[in-house]
């Protein structure tokens, strides 16, 4: 459940009051807020605390994290001037923090440890808007415009992507998401054609590895088909498509992950857990699916109601029968 961190007085009493980028550059606080939902909720994998801007934003691109925003780019890329600012990422140089954050949390957990990377059609949303954005009027100009330079910054954001996947799996992280979050803002043959070969670029670059790849993405209800075959072992699912379908639609060999809405989480248990029944009996008690929330968990979350959802999910015996 990412981001399950936010809902906790632990988290809010320890994050302390620089950007997220200062936390995470701070290996034992980052190692304690990775663990701090796992102790709390029992849950079956941790996922690193880092952010999906730290690679451009150690490299020295100019990003930061503002609270309750995301991330914001003072100078956005938006010619091919821009390239020279996106050098190849060391990762052992560059962000040595986030391996030994990866270190000390496989040392300490007795579950998997998810490393991940923002995919590239994803960071580059953010570079060239220059903010979160609703429209990604900025980035589809520059595909559809100038698209050689287009495939130049996802083919190096992909190059980013890899050399810091690969370097999270070789300090101990044990699977590895792919975060495509805002791909769902592209239709079927703009995502085949202009992001695809990039994300398919990084999960054939950390093949060899021999760990899961997950890719997830938010609103992807039509790119789901295309998302597997960019070389998932797991494609996450999200609330707007029920999970028997999302299945079908990534195809028999692929895992899915998803796929509760989190605004429900906000709700009553009786409602959480009417919802989270639906959800894996749409599973129908196939193997290959990981339970979770179909993106991060709102701030507003009752700890409580996490709490029970996990032990749910944990004593569920399949359908009900009447
Ligand atoms: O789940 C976790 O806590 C693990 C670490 C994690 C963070 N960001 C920490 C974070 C992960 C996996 C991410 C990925 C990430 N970052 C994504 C992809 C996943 C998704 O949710 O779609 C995206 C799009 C970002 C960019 C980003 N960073 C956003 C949109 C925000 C939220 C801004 C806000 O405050 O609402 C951030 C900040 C951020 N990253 C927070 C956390 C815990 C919250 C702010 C903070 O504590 O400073």
């Amino acid at each position: 459940m990412r981001q399950a961190g936010r809902s906790l007085p632990e988290y809010r009493a320890i994050r302390g009051v620089g950007t997220i980028l200062d936390a995470i550059a701070q290996p034992e606080l980052a190692a304690e807020i990775t663990l701090q939902p796992v102790r709390r909720y029992g849950v079956d994998a941790a996922i690193l605390y880092s952010d999906i801007v730290v690679p451009v934003a150690a490299i020295g691109f100019g990003v930061d994290v503002k609270p309750g925003v995301g991330p914001v780019i003072s100078e956005p890329f938006r010619s091919r001037a821009d390239l020279a600012r996106l050098r190849p990422l060391e990762p052992e140089l560059d962000t040595p923090y986030v391996l030994e954050t990866v270190r000390i949390l496989t040392g300490e957990l007795a579950i998997p440890l998810i490393g991940f990377a923002g995919a590239p059609f994803t960071v580059a949303s953010y570079l060239v808007e220059g903010s979160p954005s609703r429209t990604y009027q900025h980035t589809k100009a520059l595909m559809h415009e100038d698209p050689a330079l287009w495939f130049e910054l996802l083919d190096r954001l992909a190059d980013l992507a890899v050399a810091s996947l690969r370097s999270q799996v070789a300090a101990g992280a044990q699977a590895v998401q792919l975060f495509d979050s805002w791909a769902g803002a592209l239709d079927p043959h703009d995502y085949e054609h202009f992001v695809m070969p990039a994300s398919r670029k990084v999960f054939e670059g950390i093949a060899d590895l021999g760990v899961p790849r997950i890719h997830f993405g938010v609103n992807t209800g039509e790119l789901l088909g295309l998302m597997a075959d960019a070389g998932a072992d797991v494609v996450g699912v999200d609330w707007r498509v029920p999970l028997d379908a999302g299945r079908e639609r990534v195809g028999p060999s692929i895992a899915v992950q998803g796929n509760l809405d989190p605004a429900i989480c906000l709700a009553s248990w009786d409602v959480v857990e009417q919802a989270a029944l639906r959800v894996l009996d749409r599973n129908g008690g196939r193997p290959g699916h990981i339970f979770n929330l179909g993106h991060g968990v709102l701030p507003e979350t009752d700890p409580t109601i996490l709490e029970r959802l996990v032990e749910l999910v944990h004593g569920y015996q399949g359908p009900a029968r009447s």
